[in-house]
């Protein structure tokens, strides 16, 4: 059996594209089981860099089966935007599969989460806008509308119409204009007629593969402080960026999920609003963003940046099960005189060892640092762990050490061949 869990450990856009991709290189499956169009994973090949949404890191290899689980929320629009742009770049010999028990996005959840943050106001998420916390809201509610139903012309149309009879007094509710359910199924049902041929029930296929001893990557979407339950709410997504989450949003048994390599920067990144312990607001974090081009993939939002937070990582890795460690983007770091790491949180003066659930409690959290010295040399051809500088090395270990966790991967750059990979784990 092999089979690997690829989870952001902080608040997304660890670097999760690239590490899928590169392992992507030998696997037979990529999995993408939660989240939907809210991701944005960057993979760079040769210095040509792909922006992924809802398309698992495993497309570029032909021989890799690329798949959609049930625990996604797709918007067939923009999944096809997607796999159009990939064609027009030469990306034309892909497999992809798509749960039919996934749920589809349609325009008044767009509509309706734009329309919830505007009237939440300062107490808004920053959410990406794309329709994700209602989508998922009308799954738990219900009212959803899944794959299997999507790609059925006469049951998508029946779904349309009993949905909009409630959806459309939501809208109306927050001042919107309802909706007609003929022009959404006129338009929809293209989309349908072209994902139809790659519907399938995921859950068997999943299975059957990892039964027959192939090499299968999960691929997760966001990180582990933005997961509904553990993350920092409700400054979170709405669905389980959690190893734990996966067996669920796969329909696979849990004893399949052994190995969680959970993907770190070696700072950290926050897009959107919520508590962030160890943001920092000076000329360093504008150096960190420049160097790092701190800007999101889907919205373009500047990330907020903030010392690696070892003890959120340490949460993270307790509340997921991570076991292996991926440490990101090493080469911003280059040119700092000195380094923070966060290893506990003080409230109110005293020091605690746990991660506070409340939002009052952890503005009011205190990071304790310690500070490491920096390195100056370009670290973005380092080959082997070796030839790094001295004290990058102890920038890594001190890591591990905090973590108790084995890094296992070393990236110093967007590109394939800046990556060092300290033990084979896949
Ligand atoms: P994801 O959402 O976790 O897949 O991460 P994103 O793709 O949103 O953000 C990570 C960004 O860092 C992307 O622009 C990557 O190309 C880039 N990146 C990944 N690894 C490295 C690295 O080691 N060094 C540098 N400089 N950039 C990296
Ligand atoms: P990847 O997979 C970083 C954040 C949003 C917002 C909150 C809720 O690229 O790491 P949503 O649209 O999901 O309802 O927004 O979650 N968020 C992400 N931040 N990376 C992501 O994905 C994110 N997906 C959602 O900015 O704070
Ligand atoms: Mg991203």
């Amino acid at each position: 059996m092999s089979t690997l869990v690829i989870e952001g450990s902080q608040w997304g856009d660890e670097g999760k594209g690239k590490v899928t991709d590169y392992f992507a290189q030998q696997a037979d499956v990529v999995v993408r089981s939660q989240g939907g169009n809210n991701a944005g994973h960057t993979i760079t090949i040769n210095d040509e860099k792909y922006a992924l949404r809802s398309i698992p890191s495993g497309i570029f290899n032909p021989h890799t089966k690329n798949i959609l689980a049930n625990g996604m929320v797709i918007n067939p629009k923009q999944l096809l935007e997607e796999l159009h742009i990939l064609e027009s770049r030469g990306i034309k010999e892909y497999q992809l599969f798509i749960s039919n028990r996934a749920h589809i996005v349609l325009p008044y959840h767009e509509l309706l989460d734009e329309a919830y943050e505007k009237y939440k106001g300062d107490a808004k998420v920053g959410t990406t806008k794309r329709g994700i916390g209602p989508c998922y809201s009308d799954k738990a509610n219900r009212i959803g509308i899944r794959v299997g139903q999507f790609i059925d012309e006469e049951d998508f149309k029946n779904s349309i119409v009993e949905s909009l009879k409630i959806k459309n007094l939501e809208l109306k509710m927050l001042g919107l204009e309802p909706l007609d359910a003929d022009v959404i199924f006129n338009e929809y049902k293209e989309y349908a007629k072209e994902i139809k041929k790659y519907v399938c029930d995921t859950s068997m296929l999943i299975e059957k593969e990892i039964e027959k001893g192939s090499k299968v990557l999960f691929e997760g979407a966001q990180g582990a402080m933005l997961c509904l339950d553990h993350g920092t709410y409700p400054y979170v997504t709405s669905s389980s960026p959690a190893a734990a989450a996966v067996p669920v949003d796969c329909g696979i048994a849990p004893y399949y999920i052994k190995d969680v390599l959970g993907i770190s920067k070696a700072y950290t990144t926050r897009v959107g609003e919520g508590p962030f312990p160890t943001e920092i607001d000076s000329d360093i974090a504008s150096y960190i963003r420049e160097r790092g081009h701190e800007y999101g993939t889907v919205t373009k939002r500047p990330r907020r940046v903030g010392w690696l937070d070892a003890f959120a990582l340490n949460y993270a890795k307790r509340v997921s099960g991570i076991n292996y460690l991926a440490l990101m983007l090493l080469d911003v770091l280059t040119g700092l005189d000195e380094i923070k790491i966060c290893c506990g949180y003080s409230l109110d003066g005293k020091e605690i060892d746990y991660v506070p659930s409340t939002i009052k409690e952890l503005n009011r959290v205190k990071p304790i640092y310690i500070t490491m010295p920096g390195w100056k040399e370009d670290i973005s051809d380092v080959k082997t762990f070796g030839d790094l500088p001295k004290n990058a090395k102890i920038y890594v270990k001190k890591i591990e050490e905090l973590t108790k966790t084995k890094v296992v991967i070393i990236s110093v750059g967007p590109n394939r061949s800046q990556t060092i990979e300290l033990e084979k784990i896949f």
